[in-house]
């Protein structure tokens, strides 16, 4: 069997290392990067902490609006996948590199497997709900984290095969969590005290392009009644600076602001957190799994069970509520959602009974 994978941004490289190095064990993967993020700290670290393979063509696509940035990959992958002539190609998650891999293929008449297929948020301004709902209809074979994804696809009348692998990151999560909890390197790095502080992240498009919810976000930090540690995503680390809002964060006192993270780095910092403040969406599970309430910044989720297991409540941009939510104490109970820490070994043996010899 003859896999080529593209993968292009940060979450992505975090899946593939569930996934690549087993599935090179019994099958030939072509490893594309599309280089959607490039910087060392939002790619190349990722490579080197979590032993993903290095990439057999990097495509150093870089960055443009969504439309301009799927054009260029489209127009890279499709030569490519002529070239290369994969059973399968296989695409992750919701960015612009998981569609334009998955439409070349279909364009060139391959199958696509979704890993991480059937999320939603019912928010179509989302460019990532858009290339969701795109790459599905696109897809083969779709595989899921839960069994809530399947009831979307089921809705949605999905043509390809659906099956529930579970969560490829929470693999990952579950590995390196245990040694991440006893590293103190990062929270001496960061001046901060285990379960006093917040951990920060927020770059999503909606929060961080429209200067007005640019400054809800900012003010929602500075008014933090407790140290925060935010490793800034170069897209909220661009806009701040374009608002001239940067140096107000760097001056509050309780805020400390890092590049970018390596994954042992930010993993140490969550598991020890007071609570995580994001609105990403791999670290919203990844906090559930470690035990620390999340409050995400979105009034939409794709991970419904972590709020509906009482240990994530979404809040927007609203401070008040933030704040609030701070005060909560996480339930009891935290029952395993998102799979066992085996996802990745089922998406191989489904891609080989699905497209192998
Ligand atoms: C992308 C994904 C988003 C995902 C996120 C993970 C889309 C539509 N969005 O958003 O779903 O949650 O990745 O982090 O695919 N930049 C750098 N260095 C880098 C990468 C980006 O400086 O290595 C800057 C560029 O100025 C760029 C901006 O960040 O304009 C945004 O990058 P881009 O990849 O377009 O979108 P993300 O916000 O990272
Ligand atoms: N992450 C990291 N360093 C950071 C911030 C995030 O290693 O400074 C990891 C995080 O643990 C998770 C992934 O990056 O595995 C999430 O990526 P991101 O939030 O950029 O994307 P999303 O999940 O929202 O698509």
């Amino acid at each position: 069997m003859r896999v080529l994978t593209v993968i292009g941004n940060r979450p992505q490289f975090v899946k593939a290392a569930a996934v690549s190095r087993r599935l090179q064990e019994v099958a030939t993967e072509v490893l594309v990067h599309t280089g959607q993020h490039y910087d060392d700290e939002m790619s190349a670290v990722f490579f080197d902490e979590l032993g993903v393979p290095r990439p057999t063509h990097e495509l150093q696509l870089g960055t443009g609006s969504n439309t301009e940035q799927t054009a260029r990959m489209l127009s890279a992958i499709a030569p490519l996948i002529a070239a290369e002539r994969p059973d399968v190609v296989l695409v992750y998650g919701d960015t612009n590199s998981t569609l334009a891999g998955g439409l070349a293929a279909a364009q060139a008449g391959v199958p696509v497997a979704h890993v991480e297929a059937g999320m939603r948020s019912f928010d179509r301004s989302m460019p990532e709900e858009l290339n969701r709902v795109l790459t599905d209809h696109l897809s083969t074979l779709l595989l899921c984290s839960s069994a809530a994804p399947t009831e979307h696809l089921a809705a949605e009348r999905v043509v390809g095969t659906v099956e529930v692998v579970g969560d490829v990151m929470v693999d990952v999560a579950l590995l390196v969590q245990p040694r991440a909890r006893e590293d103190d390197g990062p929270l001496r790095s960061a001046e901060v005290t285990p379960g006093e502080y917040v951990l920060v992240t927020a770059h999503r498009a909606g929060n961080v392009d429209d200067p007005e919810r640019l400054r809800r976000l900012v003010d929602l930090l500075l008014g933090l009644p407790c140290p925060a540690v935010l490793p800034l995503h170069p897209r909220t680390g661009a806009r701040l600076d374009a608002q001239g809002w940067l140096d107000e964060l760097l001056g509050a006192e309780h805020v400390s602001i890092t590049p970018p993270l390596g994954y042992l780095a930010f993993t140490a910092l969550l598991t020890r957190a007071r609570a995580m403040l994001t609105d990403s969406g791999g670290v919203q599970k990844e906090a559930y799994l470690a035990g620390v309430p999340c409050i995400t910044l979105r009034d939409t989720t794709e991970w419904t069970e972590t709020v509906d297991a009482g240990w994530n409540v979404l809040v927007d941009l609203d401070a008040p509520a933030a704040y609030a939510a701070l005060e909560r104490t996480p339930p009891t109970e935290r029952p395993m959602l998102y799979g066992d820490g085996r996802a990745g070994e089922r998406v191989v043996d489904a891609l080989v009974r699905a497209f192998g010899d």
